[in-house]
């Protein structure tokens, strides 16, 4: 497959899983949406589009910020997860403009006033051109503010429990850490030049370091493990007694996280920002 469409044809099967698991996904990076937010600063008022939209979170919470005098739309390639959107802005009666389009290739109107992504932007094949594409929906004065993950051995949540059940994983050649994937802008200096050369001024990176609620117990941290993320991604062609020890691998990972408001290990994440 060519450019982005194995990803997009990823999206639209593993969306059907996000769109399920919404409100729990949401809950899981509560203090990631709590950072990004006031880092992107929406005003009432101003023109925004969320990138990567997904299931619409964010989407809604910048439509509550920017009022009948401004306008949001929500730009994604999962169908599943844009019908979750869509429902939701109904139910809410929040007026949002949900599309169903690459966001690396689709013909923006170059009137925004924040372009804002919740880990939607890491998964172009050429991230060069997509942020350069993406940068054309931005008005002169417009700004770009985005969370996605640091490398995949700092988000904690993520690796300790992969690294725990390695041994019992289908083998696997080593990861690119650059190709699509929710790590290929962990590198920040790579991510600093990928702005640089789309044309965005103004760059910065900031580290945002917080932990995942993965569950209220063990039970529920180790079932997610295996449910969304790299260890999910590698297990999906394992059977049912395999998989009941990969849960246990990752129970035993998370085990020194548990805390009284649930399963938080480490997450390590970009808040990254940049003018038009
Ligand atoms: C990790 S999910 C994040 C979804 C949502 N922003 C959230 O925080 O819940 C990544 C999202 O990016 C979307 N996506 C992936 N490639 C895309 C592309 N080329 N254009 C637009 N959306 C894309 C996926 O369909 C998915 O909804």
């Amino acid at each position: 497959m060519t450019g982005n469409a194995d990803q997009i044809q990823y999206w639209n099967i593993q969306g059907r899983k996000w769109a399920a698991m919404q409100e729990r996904i949401d809950l899981t990076m509560n203090e990631i949406t709590d950072a990004v937010l006031p880092f992107a600063n929406a005003k009432p008022g101003e023109r925004i589009i969320d990138i990567g939209c997904g299931c619409g979170t964010t989407t809604l919470r910048l439509a509550m910020i920017a009022g009948r005098e401004g306008s949001v739309a929500g730009v994604d390639v999962s169908v599943p997860m844009l019908a979750v959107a869509e429902a939701r802005a109904q139910a809410s009666q929040a007026e949002i403009a949900f599309v169903e389009a690459d966001a690396s290739t689709y013909e923006f109107q170059p009137n925004a006033d924040l372009v804002f992504s919740r880990f939607g932007v890491m998964f172009f094949a050429d991230p060069y051109a997509a942020f350069k594409n993406i940068r054309t929906a931005l008005s002169r004065t417009g700004r770009i503010a985005f969370v996605c993950w640091r490398t995949f051995p700092e988000n904690i949540w993520a690796s300790a429990p992969f690294f725990a059940a390695r041994d019992l994983l289908p083998e696997a050649p080593p990861a690119d850490p650059y190709a699509p994937g929710p790590f290929a802008l962990g590198d920040g200096a790579r991510t600093e030049d990928i702005l640089e050369k789309a044309g965005f001024n103004n760059v910065r990176l900031e580290k945002l370091d917080c932990t995942m609620n993965m569950g209220a117990d063990l039970d529920a941290a180790s079932s997610q493990a295996l449910e969304i993320g790299p260890l999910a991604r590698a297990a999906t062609e394992l059977n049912e007694a395999q998989r009941e020890q990969l849960k246990a691998r990752a129970a035993q990972a998370l085990s020194k996280y548990v805390t009284a408001s649930g399963v938080r290990p480490p997450a390590a994440c970009w808040l990254a920002g940049a003018t038009a």
